[in-house]
Protein backbone atom coordinates (compact mmCIF):
# COMPACT_ATOMS: atom_id res chain seq x y z
CA UNK A 1 0.00 0.00 0.00
CA UNK A 2 1.25 3.55 -1.02
CA UNK A 3 1.61 5.96 1.73
CA UNK A 4 -0.69 8.21 0.08
CA UNK A 5 -3.16 5.10 0.26
CA UNK A 6 -2.47 4.84 3.75
CA UNK A 7 -2.95 8.07 4.42
CA UNK A 8 -6.53 8.55 2.50
CA UNK A 9 -7.44 5.27 4.78
CA UNK A 10 -6.34 6.86 7.91
CA UNK A 11 -8.50 9.88 7.15
CA UNK A 12 -11.62 7.72 6.61
CA UNK A 13 -10.99 5.98 10.12
CA UNK A 14 -10.62 9.52 11.68
CA UNK A 15 -13.85 10.70 10.26
CA UNK A 16 -15.90 7.83 11.19
CA UNK A 17 -14.35 7.01 14.55
CA UNK A 18 -17.50 7.01 16.89
CA UNK A 19 -16.94 10.04 19.27
CA UNK A 20 -19.86 9.63 21.63
CA UNK A 21 -18.70 8.58 25.05
CA UNK A 22 -15.96 9.98 27.09
CA UNK A 23 -13.99 6.12 26.05
CA UNK A 24 -14.47 7.07 22.87
CA UNK A 25 -12.98 10.27 22.71
CA UNK A 26 -10.14 8.51 24.56
CA UNK A 27 -10.40 5.61 22.46
CA UNK A 28 -9.44 8.40 19.57
CA UNK A 29 -6.94 10.44 21.43
CA UNK A 30 -4.76 7.40 22.41
CA UNK A 31 -5.25 5.82 18.64
CA UNK A 32 -4.19 8.66 16.55
CA UNK A 33 -2.85 11.50 18.41
CA UNK A 34 -0.88 10.01 21.25
CA UNK A 35 3.37 9.27 21.13
CA UNK A 36 2.62 5.50 20.08
CA UNK A 37 -0.28 6.82 18.24
CA UNK A 38 -1.04 6.53 14.13
CA UNK A 39 -0.28 9.95 13.33
CA UNK A 40 2.60 10.13 15.14
CA UNK A 41 4.45 7.32 13.99
CA UNK A 42 3.81 8.29 10.44
CA UNK A 43 5.38 11.49 10.74
CA UNK A 44 8.15 9.97 12.29
CA UNK A 45 8.73 7.51 9.43
CA UNK A 46 8.99 10.17 6.83
CA UNK A 47 12.82 10.46 7.14
CA UNK A 48 12.69 6.65 6.05
CA UNK A 49 10.74 7.97 2.52
CA UNK A 50 12.54 8.54 -0.70
CA UNK A 51 13.81 11.72 -0.20
CA UNK A 52 11.50 13.61 -3.40
CA UNK A 53 8.69 12.62 -1.43
CA UNK A 54 9.27 13.85 1.45
CA UNK A 55 7.97 17.34 1.26
CA UNK A 56 4.19 16.32 0.17
CA UNK A 57 4.48 13.56 2.67
CA UNK A 58 4.98 15.84 5.68
CA UNK A 59 2.25 18.28 4.21
CA UNK A 60 -0.84 15.54 3.59
CA UNK A 61 -0.03 14.08 7.33
CA UNK A 62 0.31 17.78 8.92
CA UNK A 63 -3.25 18.24 7.39
CA UNK A 64 -4.41 14.39 8.66
CA UNK A 65 -2.86 15.50 12.49
CA UNK A 66 -5.08 18.98 12.04
CA UNK A 67 -8.14 17.00 11.28
CA UNK A 68 -7.72 14.64 14.02
CA UNK A 69 -7.02 17.06 16.42
CA UNK A 70 -9.90 19.39 15.64
CA UNK A 71 -12.20 15.98 15.81
CA UNK A 72 -10.74 15.57 19.33
CA UNK A 73 -11.50 18.99 20.41
CA UNK A 74 -14.58 19.47 19.04
CA UNK A 75 -15.71 16.09 20.61
CA UNK A 76 -14.09 17.39 24.28
CA UNK A 77 -16.10 20.10 24.43
CA UNK A 78 -19.44 18.62 23.38
CA UNK A 79 -18.59 16.12 25.91
CA UNK A 80 -17.93 18.78 28.98
CA UNK A 81 -21.09 20.99 28.00
CA UNK A 82 -23.14 17.64 27.85
CA UNK A 83 -21.88 16.59 31.29
CA UNK A 84 -22.53 20.50 32.28
CA UNK A 85 -26.29 20.64 31.58
CA UNK A 86 -27.00 16.89 32.61
CA UNK A 87 -26.01 18.21 35.96
CA UNK A 88 -27.91 21.22 36.09
CA UNK A 89 -31.21 19.26 34.98
CA UNK A 90 -30.20 16.86 38.28
CA UNK A 91 -33.94 16.57 39.95
CA UNK A 92 -33.11 16.61 43.23
CA UNK A 93 -35.41 17.92 45.52
CA UNK A 94 -33.05 18.33 48.46
CA UNK A 95 -30.87 20.60 46.74
CA UNK A 96 -31.01 24.23 47.96
CA UNK A 97 -32.05 26.05 44.83
CA UNK A 98 -29.83 28.28 42.62
CA UNK A 99 -30.10 32.05 44.57
CA UNK A 100 -32.51 34.45 43.31
CA UNK A 101 -31.09 38.05 41.82
CA UNK A 102 -32.16 40.38 44.75
CA UNK A 103 -33.85 43.81 44.16
CA UNK A 104 -33.32 46.57 45.81
CA UNK A 105 -34.55 49.90 47.21
CA UNK A 106 -35.04 52.91 44.48
CA UNK A 107 -32.41 55.51 45.10
CA UNK A 108 -35.49 57.83 45.58
CA UNK A 109 -36.49 55.91 48.53
CA UNK A 110 -33.18 55.49 50.02
CA UNK A 111 -33.24 59.21 50.06
CA UNK A 112 -36.67 59.92 51.02
CA UNK A 113 -36.46 57.29 53.40
CA UNK A 114 -33.34 59.12 55.38
CA UNK A 115 -35.35 61.80 55.34
CA UNK A 116 -37.70 61.15 56.84
CA UNK A 117 -35.63 58.97 59.78
CA UNK A 118 -34.00 62.93 60.27
CA UNK A 119 -37.14 64.88 61.04
CA UNK A 120 -38.54 61.48 62.86
CA UNK A 121 -36.38 62.59 65.25
CA UNK A 122 -36.28 66.25 65.34
CA UNK A 123 -39.93 65.53 66.71
CA UNK A 124 -41.63 65.46 63.26
CA UNK A 125 -44.80 63.19 62.37
CA UNK A 126 -45.97 62.32 58.61
CA UNK A 127 -49.11 63.65 56.93
CA UNK A 128 -50.25 62.48 53.35
CA UNK A 129 -52.75 64.38 51.01
CA UNK A 130 -54.59 63.65 47.61
CA UNK A 131 -52.12 64.22 43.98
CA UNK A 132 -55.35 65.23 42.64
CA UNK A 133 -55.79 68.48 44.07
CA UNK A 134 -58.65 71.60 43.47
CA UNK A 135 -57.33 75.28 43.14
CA UNK A 136 -58.03 76.14 46.45
CA UNK A 137 -55.78 73.90 48.08
CA UNK A 138 -53.04 74.05 45.80
CA UNK A 139 -53.51 77.99 44.92
CA UNK A 140 -55.75 80.01 46.74
CA UNK A 141 -55.34 78.84 50.63
CA UNK A 142 -51.45 79.46 50.11
CA UNK A 143 -51.84 82.99 49.06
CA UNK A 144 -51.48 82.39 45.46
CA UNK A 145 -53.44 85.59 43.93
CA UNK A 146 -55.71 84.93 40.95
CA UNK A 147 -53.17 85.79 37.91
CA UNK A 148 -50.20 84.37 39.60
CA UNK A 149 -47.75 82.94 36.45
CA UNK A 150 -47.80 79.22 38.59
CA UNK A 151 -51.52 78.96 37.73
CA UNK A 152 -50.63 79.03 34.17
CA UNK A 153 -51.06 76.53 31.30
CA UNK A 154 -47.40 75.65 31.36
CA UNK A 155 -46.64 74.18 34.98
CA UNK A 156 -50.44 73.11 35.92
CA UNK A 157 -51.98 70.03 34.54
CA UNK A 158 -55.53 71.34 34.77
CA UNK A 159 -57.64 68.35 34.83
CA UNK A 160 -61.36 69.53 35.58
CA UNK A 161 -62.92 73.17 35.30
CA UNK A 162 -65.75 73.82 38.02
CA UNK A 163 -67.45 76.85 36.31
CA UNK A 164 -69.63 77.57 39.21
CA UNK A 165 -66.72 77.08 41.42
CA UNK A 166 -63.53 77.87 40.25
CA UNK A 167 -61.89 76.94 43.81
CA UNK A 168 -62.99 73.61 42.82
CA UNK A 169 -61.04 73.21 39.63
CA UNK A 170 -59.14 70.06 39.84
CA UNK A 171 -55.21 70.11 38.67
CA UNK A 172 -52.77 67.35 39.39
CA UNK A 173 -50.84 68.95 42.52
CA UNK A 174 -47.61 70.65 41.23
CA UNK A 175 -46.46 70.97 44.98
CA UNK A 176 -46.68 69.36 48.19
CA UNK A 177 -47.82 72.79 49.73
CA UNK A 178 -51.46 72.26 49.74
CA UNK A 179 -50.87 69.18 52.37
CA UNK A 180 -50.10 71.73 54.51
CA UNK A 181 -53.52 73.33 54.25
CA UNK A 182 -55.80 69.75 55.09
CA UNK A 183 -53.44 69.41 57.91
CA UNK A 184 -54.14 72.46 59.34
CA UNK A 185 -58.05 72.38 58.77
CA UNK A 186 -57.95 69.01 60.21
CA UNK A 187 -55.91 69.56 63.35
CA UNK A 188 -55.40 72.50 65.86
CA UNK A 189 -51.98 73.37 66.78
CA UNK A 190 -49.48 72.80 67.87
CA UNK A 191 -48.48 70.94 64.63
CA UNK A 192 -44.99 69.41 63.59
CA UNK A 193 -44.79 67.33 60.58
CA UNK A 194 -43.42 66.65 57.09
CA UNK A 195 -45.34 65.70 54.29
CA UNK A 196 -43.29 63.46 51.43
CA UNK A 197 -45.20 62.70 47.75
CA UNK A 198 -45.61 63.25 44.22
CA UNK A 199 -46.02 66.38 42.24
CA UNK A 200 -46.69 67.08 38.94
CA UNK A 201 -45.70 69.93 36.51
CA UNK A 202 -46.35 70.17 32.43
CA UNK A 203 -42.68 70.94 31.94
CA UNK A 204 -40.56 69.22 28.81
CA UNK A 205 -38.68 66.53 29.58
CA UNK A 206 -35.32 66.83 30.02
CA UNK A 207 -32.05 65.49 31.57
CA UNK A 208 -33.09 68.05 34.62
CA UNK A 209 -36.61 68.19 34.30
CA UNK A 210 -39.46 65.29 34.28
CA UNK A 211 -43.17 66.02 34.51
CA UNK A 212 -43.58 64.38 37.91
CA UNK A 213 -41.23 64.40 40.74
CA UNK A 214 -41.31 64.43 44.64
CA UNK A 215 -41.30 66.48 47.44
CA UNK A 216 -40.92 66.39 50.59
CA UNK A 217 -42.98 69.37 52.86
CA UNK A 218 -42.43 70.35 56.29
CA UNK A 219 -44.90 72.28 58.55
CA UNK A 220 -44.82 73.58 62.54
CA UNK A 221 -47.20 75.78 64.33
CA UNK A 222 -46.68 76.80 67.89
CA UNK A 223 -46.57 79.47 70.14
CA UNK A 224 -43.61 81.56 69.16
CA UNK A 225 -42.07 79.93 66.32
CA UNK A 226 -39.19 81.99 64.86
CA UNK A 227 -37.13 82.43 61.91
CA UNK A 228 -34.23 80.95 64.12
CA UNK A 229 -36.09 77.91 64.97
CA UNK A 230 -36.71 77.65 61.33
CA UNK A 231 -32.98 78.05 60.59
CA UNK A 232 -31.52 75.67 62.93
CA UNK A 233 -34.09 73.03 61.46
CA UNK A 234 -32.93 73.62 58.38
CA UNK A 235 -29.09 73.58 59.28
CA UNK A 236 -29.31 70.45 61.62
CA UNK A 237 -31.28 68.77 58.86
CA UNK A 238 -28.83 69.49 56.12
CA UNK A 239 -25.71 68.59 58.39
CA UNK A 240 -27.62 64.80 58.93
CA UNK A 241 -28.48 64.36 55.03
CA UNK A 242 -24.55 65.42 53.74
CA UNK A 243 -22.52 65.38 56.32
CA UNK A 244 -21.01 67.79 59.23
CA UNK A 245 -18.87 69.17 56.79
CA UNK A 246 -21.29 70.58 54.01
CA UNK A 247 -20.80 74.26 52.63
CA UNK A 248 -24.55 75.87 52.92
CA UNK A 249 -25.47 79.05 52.32
CA UNK A 250 -29.12 81.06 53.36
CA UNK A 251 -30.52 83.76 50.67
CA UNK A 252 -33.86 85.53 50.83
CA UNK A 253 -36.38 84.72 48.34
CA UNK A 254 -40.32 84.50 47.35
CA UNK A 255 -43.17 82.80 47.80
CA UNK A 256 -46.96 83.60 48.11
CA UNK A 257 -47.59 81.55 51.11
CA UNK A 258 -44.60 82.94 53.35
CA UNK A 259 -43.08 85.94 54.54
CA UNK A 260 -40.19 86.21 55.34
CA UNK A 261 -39.12 83.61 52.54
CA UNK A 262 -35.81 81.93 51.49
CA UNK A 263 -33.71 79.22 50.03
CA UNK A 264 -31.18 76.99 51.21
CA UNK A 265 -28.03 76.07 48.73
CA UNK A 266 -25.55 73.94 49.42
CA UNK A 267 -22.19 73.58 48.33
CA UNK A 268 -21.63 70.63 45.70
CA UNK A 269 -18.32 69.20 44.61
CA UNK A 270 -18.65 66.13 42.72
CA UNK A 271 -15.33 64.17 41.73
CA UNK A 272 -14.11 66.15 38.80
CA UNK A 273 -16.43 68.68 38.03
CA UNK A 274 -16.14 72.16 39.57
CA UNK A 275 -17.96 73.00 42.54
CA UNK A 276 -21.42 74.81 42.59
CA UNK A 277 -23.84 75.55 44.72
CA UNK A 278 -27.04 74.06 44.18
CA UNK A 279 -30.75 75.27 45.84
CA UNK A 280 -32.15 72.36 47.69
CA UNK A 281 -35.42 74.18 49.21
CA UNK A 282 -37.79 76.60 49.97
CA UNK A 283 -39.35 77.92 53.34
CA UNK A 284 -40.10 80.24 55.37
CA UNK A 285 -42.15 81.80 58.16
CA UNK A 286 -46.14 80.85 57.06
CA UNK A 287 -47.66 83.79 55.87
CA UNK A 288 -50.75 85.48 58.61
CA UNK A 289 -52.98 85.12 55.13
CA UNK A 290 -52.89 81.15 54.87
CA UNK A 291 -53.20 80.85 58.87
CA UNK A 292 -56.32 82.68 58.36
CA UNK A 293 -57.82 81.01 55.64
CA UNK A 294 -57.66 77.70 57.31
CA UNK A 295 -58.95 79.39 60.54
CA UNK A 296 -55.90 79.75 62.73
CA UNK A 297 -55.18 83.34 64.30
CA UNK A 298 -51.92 84.35 63.28
CA UNK A 299 -51.97 86.91 66.59
CA UNK A 300 -51.47 83.22 68.69
CA UNK A 301 -49.90 80.98 66.34
CA UNK A 302 -46.64 81.09 63.96
CA UNK A 303 -44.75 79.30 62.00
CA UNK A 304 -42.57 77.87 59.54
CA UNK A 305 -42.68 75.73 56.40
CA UNK A 306 -40.35 74.06 54.14
CA UNK A 307 -40.29 71.75 50.96
CA UNK A 308 -37.54 70.31 49.35
CA UNK A 309 -36.99 68.37 46.27
CA UNK A 310 -36.35 64.51 46.54
CA UNK A 311 -34.95 64.33 42.88
CA UNK A 312 -32.16 67.45 43.44
CA UNK A 313 -30.76 65.80 46.60
CA UNK A 314 -30.63 62.28 45.29
CA UNK A 315 -29.11 62.83 41.87
CA UNK A 316 -26.51 65.01 44.17
CA UNK A 317 -25.89 62.24 46.44
CA UNK A 318 -25.64 59.35 43.80
CA UNK A 319 -23.81 61.61 41.41
CA UNK A 320 -26.65 60.84 38.66
CA UNK A 321 -26.52 63.56 36.19
CA UNK A 322 -30.09 62.74 34.43
CA UNK A 323 -33.42 62.76 36.17
CA UNK A 324 -35.19 60.48 33.41
CA UNK A 325 -32.08 57.52 34.51
CA UNK A 326 -34.69 57.40 38.17
CA UNK A 327 -37.94 57.18 36.00
CA UNK A 328 -36.76 54.16 33.37
CA UNK A 329 -36.56 51.47 35.57
CA UNK A 330 -33.29 49.99 34.07
CA UNK A 331 -32.27 46.96 36.21
CA UNK A 332 -28.99 47.87 34.96
CA UNK A 333 -29.13 51.61 36.27
CA UNK A 334 -30.54 50.39 39.39
CA UNK A 335 -28.20 48.09 40.51
CA UNK A 336 -25.58 50.30 40.67
CA UNK A 337 -27.61 51.24 44.05
CA UNK A 338 -27.87 48.12 46.42
N1 LIG B 1 -43.89 74.78 47.29
C1 LIG B 1 -42.61 75.34 46.91
C2 LIG B 1 -42.23 74.82 45.51
O1 LIG B 1 -42.77 73.88 45.07
C3 LIG B 1 -41.54 74.96 47.88
C4 LIG B 1 -41.75 75.61 49.21
C5 LIG B 1 -41.18 76.85 49.46
C6 LIG B 1 -42.51 74.99 50.20
C7 LIG B 1 -41.36 77.46 50.67
C8 LIG B 1 -42.69 75.60 51.42
C9 LIG B 1 -42.10 76.87 51.65
O2 LIG B 1 -43.40 75.07 52.42
O3 LIG B 1 -42.29 77.46 52.84
O4 LIG B 1 -41.37 75.40 44.88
Amino acid sequence: MSKTTEIEKVKKDITSHPLDSEQAVESFRLTYLSRKGIITEMLAGIGKAAPEDRARLGKELNALKKLATSRFEEAKAARSSEKASRAAATDDPTLPPPPLPTGSSHPLSQTLEEIKNIFYRLGFTIADGPELEDDFHNFTALNFPPEHPARDMQDTFFIRKDELNPSRDLVLRTHTSPVQIRLMKEQKPPLRAIMPGRVYRNESITAKSYCLFHQVEGLYVDRNVSLADLKHTLITFAGHLFGKDLKYRIRPSFFPFTEPSLEMDIWWETGNRPGQWMEILGAGMVHPNVLSAVDIDPEIWTGFAFGMGVERITMSRFEIDDIRLLYDNDIRFLAQFP
